[in-house]
């Protein structure tokens, strides 16, 4: 309810987004990067996904994915043991399940003939490996190939893919506007970052809102302004001598969280997941990726490493983080004219992937065949 004052308590949002508004943990029926590789090895490792905890586990080299509380009585199965190829252990009291399917093998101390086995299942997630990292299937029934979910220029030969990986506060979807947000980039990314101390920042600019056939959405300048008068104020910016250099940059979104920054000119892109952690809080996966092959890789990772890492990943994109932080649950809204990739953004995120066909996992028919629980994680709005 708005008061004479201009506030309000309640979200007041200029369009309508159920689905997006919805969506508070995530958009669900996408793969997600869920770690590196590299940091699943032998020992379990613990990720909050879409708000739910999930246990990565390596075995003979394939990783596994399950939901990370033991069905008994809810400890974490990521502080549990190896006791037997092809399962996982529960610390507490030896529940024992099958890596596979989740299916309850053993109840250890129940002895060999617990009338409980077959009749309980802890969750379990499709697991893919690509690029050097963990992608884990966070949705229902039969997932597409997880390519469908990278961008493809991933996949080319010769190329050069760094990544970084953050814990950062606020809501994912605030995370995905910010990146999107045009008007943003011409103030708060003006002042106190190296980036920009040498550009020459439009002032302002009009846009439109592009689509391709991959399911990207484009930020496409049709005008900018780089100094005007603004009436009765006076003239805004004043040209500092030093400010010669011009960025450009492309910028587009695509579900289920990716943006893609085509720097211009130069022929290097990044990247940026904003897998939703909890509904506070995102995992802020940062890629740099440029084709290089041969002497081109010398200058292509030399300018990562001593300039764009810190100078853009870190401190550029921190006033990204800082403002998606700030940026309260519940605040009224007004958008401008520039935020109309916001709403492109949003409306796009109205259309995300359904549920696949449902078809039950090879557990989950043993499951229902023997009539046991299948335990599955409540998914919370
Ligand atoms: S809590 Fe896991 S076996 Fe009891
Ligand atoms: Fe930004």
């Amino acid at each position: 309810m708005g008061t004479l004052d201009g506030r309000s308590s309640e979200p007041k949002r200029a369009g309508n987004w159920p689905h997006y508004d919805g969506a508070k943990a995530g958009l669900r029926n996408y793969w997600y990067p869920a770690a590196w590789s590299k940091a699943v090895q032998t020992k379990p490792v613990s990720v909050q996904l879409l708000d739910e905890p999930v246990v990565l586990l390596r075995e003979h080299g394939r990783v596994y994915a399950l939901f990370d509380q033991c069905p008994h009585r809810g400890i974490p199965l990521s502080v549990g043991r190896r006791e037997f190829p092809g399962t996982w252990t529960c610390r507490y009291h030896g529940w024992t399940f099958d890596l596979q399917t989740g299916v309850l093998k053993a109840a250890i101390t129940d002895g060999p003939g617990s009338p409980i086995c077959g009749k309980v299942r802890v969750k379990t997630y499709p697991v893919e490996e690509r690029l050097g990292l963990i992608w884990v299937y966070m949705g229902e029934g039969v997932p597409p190939p997880v390519e469908a979910d990278i961008p493809e220029e991933f996949f080319q030969p010769h190329t050069i893919l760094h990544g970084r990986v953050t814990l950062q506060r606020g809501n994912w979807r605030y995370a995905c506007e910010n990146a999107f947000d045009e008007g943003h980039v011409w103030y708060l990314h003006r002042y106190g970052v190296v980036r920009t101390l040498f550009t020459a920042m439009p002032s302002w600019s009009k846009i439109k809102v592009t689509t391709d056939d991959q399911g990207w959405i484009t930020r496409e300048i049709e005008e900018l302004g780089f100094s005007d008068d603004y009436p009765g104020l006076g003239r805004w910016p004043r040209k500092p001598f030093w400010k010669w250099r011009r960025m450009g940059a492309r910028v587009s979104m695509r579900l289920p969280c990716i943006l893609r920054v085509q720097q211009l000119p130069a022929r290097h892109s990044n990247y940026a997941w904003y897998v939703p952690a909890g509904t506070d809080c995102y995992h802020y996966w940062q890629f740099y990726f440029i084709p290089a092959r041969g002497l081109d890789v010398v200058p292509a990772q030399f300018y990562y490493w001593t300039y764009f890492r810190w100078a853009h990943f870190v401190q550029f994109n921190r006033q990204d983080t800082w403002m998606v932080e700030l940026m309260p649950e519940t605040a009224p809204e007004r958008l401008y004219r520039p935020d109309v990739s916001i709403t492109a953004w949003r409306k796009l995120c109205e259309q995300a992937r359904e549920p696949m066909a449902p078809q039950r996992p090879v557990g989950e028919e043993a499951a229902a065949s023997s009539g046991q629980a299948v335990v599955t994680p409540a998914v919370k709005s």
